[in-house]
C-alpha cells in the first residue's frame, strides 16, 4: 500500500525491533519523520540508522510517565507537531507464567498492565495534548486478539490489551470531535522473533498454532504494518474507535469443530 506521508511527524514505541520495527519502516517509506522509542538503546538506533535519514530514535520506557512525557516532548520541540502516534510497546510471559489465576504472579500482573495498558495511556495523553491544539492527528494503538478472545492462561495480557481497546474506543468519542481519530490494530500471532523461540522454530507447534488460524499460518510483521498504515493515513479519514483485527481469521475460527 502506498500513502502520502509527506511532512508527517511520527512516533512509534517499541520500534527496535518486531512489528514496531516494521511500523516504523512502512511509515518513513511513505514520507513521514518518524521518531522510533524503545527501551533497547543500542538496537533501537541501529535500527532508525536503517530506516535512513527521516529516522531517529529516543530512549523511553513507557511505562515511566516522565520518560512519555520527555519523548513526547522532545519530538514536538523539533519538528513543532505531531500526525501520528503508533503506541506498539508490549510485553507478555512466557509458558512458565501461563498458570491459572490462583497461580499468577502479582508481579507478573503488575509487569504487563504497567508496559502494555498504563504506557499505553501515559503516550495517548502526551499524543492527545498535542494533537488537540493542532485539531488533528492519528492515534493506533497495537492491542491484540488476546483483547478480543481470551486466551487461557494469560490473564494479565488479557485484561492489559482488552483495556487498550477499551480506552482506544473512550478516547474516539472524546477526541472525535477535536479532529483526532484514534483507532486499535489487534494482530494475531504474528512472526517475530519472540514467537519464533517460543513456537514457530518447532515444527510440531508450529502446526499446532497454526491450525487455529483459518489461513493456517502465522502473520508477517509487515502484515500488521500495513493496516497501521491505512489507519494513519487520509485513506482512513472516517475510520475512528476502530479494533482492525490482523489475525488470518484467528478470532473467526476460534469456534472449533466438534
Ligand atoms: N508478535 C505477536 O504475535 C503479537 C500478537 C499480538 C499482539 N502483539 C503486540 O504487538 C506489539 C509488538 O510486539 P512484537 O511482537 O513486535 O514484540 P517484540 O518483543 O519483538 O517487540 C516489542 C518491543 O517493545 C519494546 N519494549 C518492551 N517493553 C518496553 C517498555 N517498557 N518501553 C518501551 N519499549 C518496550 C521491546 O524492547 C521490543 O523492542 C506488542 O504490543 C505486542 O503485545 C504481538
Amino acid at each position: 500500500m502506498q500513502v502520502d506521508l509527506t511532512n508527517r511527524i511520527a512516533i512509534v514505541t517499541g520500534a527496535a525491533q518486531g512489528i514496531g520495527r516494521s511500523i516504523a519502516q512502512a511509515l518513513t517509506q511513505n514520507g513521514a519523520t518518524v521518531m522510533l522509542s524503545d527501551i533497547q538503546e543500542e538496537k533501537g538506533r541501529a535500527t532508525a540508522e536503517e530506516l535512513g535519514p527521516n529516522a531517529d530514535f529516543f530512549t523511553c520506557d513507557v511505562s515511566d510517565a516522565e520518560q512519555v512525557r520527555e519523548l513526547f516532548d522532545t519530538v514536538i520541540e523539533r519538528h513543532g507537531r505531531l500526525d501520528i502516534a503508533v503506541n506498539n510497546a508490549g510485553i507478555n510471559t512466557g509458558p512458565e507464567n501461563r498458570v491459572t489465576i490462583d497461580q499468577y504472579p502479582d508481579e507478573i500482573w503488575h509487569r504487563i498492565i504497567n508496559v502494555d495498558l498504563n504506557g499505553t495511556f501515559y503516550c495517548c495523553k502526551a499524543a492527545a495534548a498535542q494533537m488537540i491544539k493542532q485539531h488533528s492527528g492519528s492515534i493506533i494503538n497495537i492491542a491484540s486478539i488476546a483483547g478480543v478472545v481470551p486466551l487461557r492462561l494469560q490473564i494479565g495480557f488479557v485484561a492489559a490489551k482488552a483495556g487498550v481497546i477499551k480506552l482506544t474506543e473512550a478516547m474516539a468519542a472524546e477526541l472525535g470531535p477535536m479532529g483526532i481519530r484514534v483507532n486499535t490494530v489487534s494482530p494475531g500471532s504474528t512472526l517475530v522473533e519472540g514467537t519464533k523461540q517460543l513456537f514457530y522454530n518447532n515444527k510440531e507447534l508450529a502446526e499446532k498454532l497454526a491450525s487455529f488460524i483459518p489461513m493456517r499460518r502465522p502473520g508477517e510483521t509487515n502484515e500488521i504494518a500495513e493496516a497501521v498504515l491505512f489507519l494513519a493515513s487520509d485513506a482512513a479519514s472516517y475510520v475512528n474507535g476502530h479494533n482492525l483485527v490482523v489475525d488470518g481469521g484467528w478470532v473467526c475460527g476460534f469456534s472449533r469443530d466438534f
